[in-house]
């Protein structure tokens, strides 16, 4: 399969480092990771050049997904490097935790920026280049999205025939979100009882790593190009990375 040209953003830790590795590593992708970070991109660039040799090529870009030019650098960057685009995660997400009485509503906002608009010009920037590369756009969407946080998506799906558009939830994963959630989460106003469903999951080591929901992203994506008629069935829709739809993309556990 040729190798193909994707955007991870959110990739300097937890599912979206997990995406990117899986992607070079087991699929022999190109990507391009944004995040703020530059320490930690520098260091997941460094792995993949020195352990992952001979596999996909890393391309950094340093910069907060709700800045235009970072979005802009980064799709020139794969066009620069590879020649095409043929597809985006876009994962970079925050959690705002807080009850709406006590919030901060510019705090807010600006977490609809990072989760929200910053997808939305994602698409904008990138759709010209997954229509002529038959792409796949995936969005790392959550368990606790309702119809009208991801309604967006089947309305990219239905408008673009020739590209793919999905929304997938990667489970309860044990990244930093979940850290911040178990030291922040009671002071800031969670329940007692959500509180300690998420404590339970991590005592009882029942969060998922986070290369097992990776996996399933970094297959759907690759799919781009040649591969696109097997998941266009699963265009605008929204799934769990644990769903039977996903059981092919799923890497097999022995
Ligand atoms: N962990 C879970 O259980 C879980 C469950 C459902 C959905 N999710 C979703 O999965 C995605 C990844 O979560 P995670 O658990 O891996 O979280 P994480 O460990 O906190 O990582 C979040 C990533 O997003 C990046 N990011 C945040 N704000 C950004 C911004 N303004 N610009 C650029 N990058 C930004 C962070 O990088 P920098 O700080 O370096 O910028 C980091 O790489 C999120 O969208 C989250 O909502 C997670």
């Amino acid at each position: 399969m040729v190798a193909k040209s994707i955007i991870v953003t959110g990739a300097s830790r937890g599912i979206g480092r997990a995406i990117a590795i899986e992607l070079i590593k087991k699929f022999n992708n190109n990507v391009i990771a944004i995040s703020r970070t530059q320490k930690d991109l520098l260091e997941l660039k460094q792995y993949v050049e020195n352990d992952l040799k001979g596999k996909g090529k890393i391309e950094i870009v340093v910069g907060d997904v709700t800045n235009e030019r970072v979005i802009e650098e980064a799709i020139g960057k794969s066009i620069k490097l590879w020649g095409k685009l043929d597809g985006v995660i876009a994962n970079a997400g925050v959690l705002p935790i807080g009850k709406v009485a006590d919030c901060n509503i510019d705090e807010w906002k600006r977490s609809f920026d990072i989760n929200f608009f910053s997808v939305i010009v994602l698409i904008q920037k990138s759709i010209s280049q997954l229509r002529q590369n038959k792409g796949v756009f995936v969005t790392v969407s959550s368990g606790s999205a309702n119809k009208s946080y991801c309604g967006w998506c089947p309305y990219v799906a239905v408008e673009e025939p020739d590209i793919v558009a999905i929304a997938l939830r990667p489970g309860i994963v044990d990244t930093e979100m979940q850290r911040f959630l178990r030291e922040k989460g009671m002071e800031l106003g969670m329940s007692r009882s959500e509180y300690d469903q998420f404590v339970n999951l991590y005592e009882s080591n029942n969060l998922v790593p986070a290369e097992r929901p990776a996996h399933v992203f970094a297959s759907l994506v690759s799919s781009a190009g040649e591969g696109i008629d097997s998941i266009k069935h699963l265009s605008g829709k929204y799934f769990s990375w644990d769903d039977l739809e996903m059981e092919t993309h799923r890497e097999k556990v022995i």
